[in-house]
């Protein structure tokens, strides 16, 4: 009754993986990145389910992510999108872990432990194509690999490059970096496993295939409802509250911190217990609806730490211990976090990945 939770569909979630396999070829593998929390949806659930849709590569942030997927799939593909240090190299070998190479320092700090134990650790290259985050730039591969060749321990498995802008109607950007990669694709072994698209390029720019795309948002339901895309996907998470309280008001009631909302006529508030601790964010206040008894309701007052406070109109029905929802459908409704995200001035990622990884998450 006191916390909001939070539902995760994951036949809807697989509906989305069918949906983009549809539209790709066959040889093309879908690399589910599920860093955050599976964009807070929840790791080990989301790839345990993604594993029963057949997809055998995920794609983490951290070493320590890929150790849950690892404990719960033991035969998937994982690969670390962030730094590994060389202590982790025992590790990444005893778990079958891929690392990615950041710049040449990198790699021969992780050479030189693979060779200290004798052993060969295979990873994937990220190469810089104008992202300007990770990895060694593009027109550095050549010398990259000679030198890391040389010193020997690693073996290139796999290379990637992330875009920085996917924008269908001015692709310049990306096929330049598109270009860059193809490039540096030159001074790798050919065999080696190559991977460029997020979610953005694979909906438009099917020529970026390659041997796998790394999909996040559009199989978590965003991103992918534009009919010139190349599929479609829906929401798989949902956000709901209790009421805990009803309240019947006059005309000019003052609601929240600062009275920065005063009722307009008699209406009934309802108090919902979920508040910007729980990552739903405070640029709503005033400005978000939540669905209660089917009916969008404005949002009033400040969001406080722990509760909303909602007009639900001078009819409502509505009782305490009702379900409200703040992301999902009800009845006829629905508000989903891009619908937030554009409130918040921000990206549907961000509204996922502030929901407070402590809410129950069912399934
Ligand atoms: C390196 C890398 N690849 C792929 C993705 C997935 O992006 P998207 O969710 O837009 O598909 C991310 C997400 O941030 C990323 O950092």
């Amino acid at each position: 009754m006191n916390h909001s939770w939070v539902e995760i569909n994951l036949e809807r979630m697989k509906q989305n993986v069918r949906a983009l396999r549809s539209s790709i070829p066959s040889e093309t593998s879908v690399i589910l990145v599920v860093k955050a929390d599976a964009y807070g949806h929840g790791l080990v659930p989301v790839a345990q389910a993604a594993a029963e849709e057949t997809i055998n590569w995920f794609a983490v942030a951290f070493l320590d992510e890929a150790l849950k997927i690892r404990a719960a799939l033991p035969d998937v593909n994982i690969l670390v999108l962030g730094l590994v240090l060389p202590e982790h190299v025992d590790e990444l070998i005893e778990k079958r872990i891929f690392p990615i190479i950041t710049c040449l320092e990198h790699g021969l700090v992780m050479a030189g432990a693979a060779r200290a134990k004798g052993r060969i650790l295979p990873v994937h290259l990220k190469v810089d194509t104008g992202m300007g985050r990770l990895g060694v730039q593009w027109n550095e591969v050549a010398e990259t690999v000679k030198a890391l060749n040389e010193a020997g321990g690693l073996e290139f498995a796999g290379v990637c490059s992330h875009f920085a802008r996917v924008d269908p109607d001015q692709p310049d950007y990306a096929s330049a970096q598109a270009q860059k990669f193809n490039e540096a694709l030159k001074y790798l072994p050919a065999k080696v496993f190559k991977h460029l698209s997020s979610s953005r390029a694979a909906l438009y720019f099917p020529d970026w295939d390659m041997d796998g795309v790394r999909q996040g948002i559009v199989l978590y339901g965003y991103g992918a409802n534009d009919p010139k895309g190349r599929f479609q996907t829906r929401p798989v998470l949902q956000w709901k509250a209790r009421v805990v309280q009803v309240k019947k008001v006059p005309a000019d009631f003052s609601v929240g911190y600062y009275g920065t909302y005063r009722t307009e006529y008699p209406t009934r508030l309802a108090t919902l217990a979920v508040g910007y601790a729980d990552g739903y964010n405070r640029a709503l206040s005033n400005k978000g609806d939540v669905l209660i008894g089917g009916r969008r309701c404005a949002v009033v007052g400040r969001v406080s730490m722990n509760w909303i406070t909602a007009d639900i109109g001078p009819d409502a029905t509505v009782k305490v211990g009702d379900e409200a929802v703040l992301i999902g459908e009800q009845g006829e409704e629905s508000i989903w976090a891009d619908e937030l995200s554009k409130i918040c001035r921000t990206i549907p990622y961000e509204i996922l990945t502030s929901i407070n990884a402590s809410l129950e998450r069912k399934y």
